[in-house]
């Protein structure tokens, strides 16, 4: 399997640290950071929130509950592949459903799961910007569209195979 894109988490706080320089210990900056810090990890680790806290002054619990909050906020980690599945209105009534089953049986997990092998992680989410394309997911900012379940589940399949491959 190819390499991870997320930093380790030692080279991710140094980075954190970094970028922390930019911000004021500021408590309305805490969704900034929280953003950025979610981008360098791909989720938002129990230490790093921790390094927050202790980097800016502002409270661990303020850092936690902001982090907790809002629903763009991960705390645990995703797969190397992150395919949002929509199902906003559009890709409802498009025939979603199968199409979520097809990927939850591919993968063995259900919705906000990650593979035991950490390939992917698979999220419902409302509509993702692209409704005359329904049904339809992305998978690391990219759109698969017109959907089916045997199409969708071919993309995994390719995906996975595109990591076997030496
Ligand atoms: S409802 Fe699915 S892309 Fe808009």
């Amino acid at each position: 399997m190819s390499e991870c894109r997320a930093p380790t988490l030692e080279s991710g706080l140094t980075r954190l640290d970094e970028m922390l320089r930019e911000y004021d210990c500021d408590s309305d900056n805490l969704v900034a950071i929280l953003q950025r810090t979610q981008e360098l990890f791909g989720y938002l680790p129990e230490e790093a929130l921790t390094h927050i806290a202790a980097a800016t002054g502002c409270p661990a619990s303020a850092v936690f509950g902001v982090s907790t909050f809002y629903s763009q906020f991960r705390t645990t980690p995703v797969g190397k592949y992150l395919i949002l599945l929509c199902k906003g209105t559009a890709c409802y009534v498009s025939g979603v459903n199968p199409i979520e089953s097809a990927l939850q049986n591919y993968l063995g997990v259900p919705d906000g799961g990650t593979t035991e092998d950490g390939l992917f992680t698979l999220e419902n989410v409302a509509c993702i910007g692209c409704c005359c394309l329904a049904p339809a997911m992305m998978i690391n900012g990219r759109t698969y569209g017109h959907l089916t379940p045997n199409y969708a589940v071919s993309v995994l399949k390719e995906l996975r195979a595109r990591e076997e491959t030496p």
